[in-house]
């Protein structure tokens, strides 16, 4: 796709007018384009489907299928809607500027043609579009950069882990009081940032293109049950309550969505545990016809008009000194479920707990 780079754009006429394709031919090759031309909305679907083109200049009024009809369809596939789509009006012609726009139109010439005007909105959108394809360039890059990163950190880690841990082993009665703090602080603070590297690692392979989804249909409640069971080994089995539905089969990438849940259930975890009765439930819900899952809490919740970034990186709502974490969970849930082609949201209020909804396709 970044053949832009190597010439100067691959532009689609469509016209009814056999003159008016001529003129715009003449003008644009003349400017070093590559151009093809077709005469009516069938024949330009056909082209773009055979070979999408960089940019395309749409006539409005054709028999049968109309320019806007032609745009319509053209961003309504995944695959063509973002090729931009400038319109070519004639002065007579009821033009209606918001619905080109509401269509999808970047932009609009209108006729007679005047060569430097046409150049100019062909330039322009042009080059947005080789920023645009920069930049997401650029960000692929960066995520995988920071997928390398972390990976590479955290076998470092583990290895300052294990000789911090050899070193009072075996040397740690021989040392003073001081020493030994000194070293209860190295494992403390390498722990939190053992913490901080595998969210960071969890996040770049949520959203890393490049890791393909394997689809399987799989028990989800079993799953919630595994991740359950080791929150139950690590608080030494305090008195948490909690209601999973049995036998909830869906279909996805289990690796993806395990990390999504230990995500959820963590969160929910995490903000009960100043709570009294705390109660941890998992189940499924119809909505629209739509399986809806859920993860809900009676813990300490949150001011949902506060919430607005919550799926952000970074973002939190409660101190780190109160509730410990870096911010980076409910983003990599988000970019889980979206990648599944499903939707995440939640209902919370302060002191009422909070739940978690999505959906998967
Ligand atoms: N179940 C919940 N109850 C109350 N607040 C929540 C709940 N889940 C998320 N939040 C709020 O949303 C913020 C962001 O959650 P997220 O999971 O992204 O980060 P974190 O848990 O703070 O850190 P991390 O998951 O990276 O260790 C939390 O800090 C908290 O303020
Ligand atoms: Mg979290």
């Amino acid at each position: 796709m970044n053949k832009l780079n190597e010439h100067r754009g691959d532009i689609l006429i469509v016209d009814d007018v056999p003159e008016n394709l001529q003129l715009l031919f003449t003008m644009l090759t003349e400017q070093e384009y590559e151009v093809r031309r077709v005469l009516n909305g069938k024949q330009a679907l056909n082209a773009v489907r055979v070979e999408p083109p960089d940019l395309i200049l749409l006539d409005i009024k054709m028999p049968e299928l109309d320019g806007y009809e032609v745009c319509r369809q053209l961003k309504a596939d995944e695959k063509t809607q973002d090729i931009p789509v400038i319109f070519l009006s004639a002065l007579n012609d009821t033009f209606d500027k918001v619905k080109a726009f509401e269509v999808g139109g970047v932009d609009y010439i209108s006729k007679p043609f005047q060569l430097q005007e046409v150049i100019i909105r062909v330039e322009n959108q042009l080059n947005l579009l080789r920023m645009q394809r920069e930049l997401k360039t650029k960000n692929e890059e960066l995520e995988a950069f920071g997928y390398r990163v972390s990976h590479d950190l955290r076998n470092h880690l583990t290895i300052i882990n294990s000789i911090t841990y050899l070193l009072n082993q075996k040397y740690g009665k021989t040392l003073n009081e001081v020493a030994q703090n000194y070293i209860e602080s190295l494992e403390e603070e390498s722990e939190r940032m053992g913490e901080i590297i595998e969210d960071l690692w969890r996040l770049s392979e949520s959203k890393s293109n490049y890791l393909d989804m394997v689809l399987d249909s799989f028990n989800l409640s079993s799953m919630v049950e595994k991740i359950v069971n080791k929150f139950k080994i690590k608080s030494g089995n305090k008195q948490k309550e909690f209601i999973i539905e049995p036998d909830i089969y869906v279909t996805g990438d289990q690796r993806l969505i395990k990390i999504a849940l230990e995500n959820l259930l963590d969160n929910a975890n995490k903000f009960t545990a100043k709570i009294e009765q705390p109660r941890i439930e998992f189940g499924r819900l119809q909505k629209n016809d739509q399986n809806v899952y859920f993860v809900k809490d009676n813990g300490v919740g949150f001011e949902p008009k506060k919430a607005e970034n919550l799926f952000t990186p970074f973002h939190r709502l409660h101190r780190k000194e109160t509730f410990t974490g870096t911010g980076i969970g409910l983003a990599t849930v988000k970019k889980i479920i979206e990648r599944h082609g499903g939707n995440i949201w939640y209902d919370a209020g302060v002191n009422q707990g909070a739940t978690f909804y999505f959906s998967l396709a």
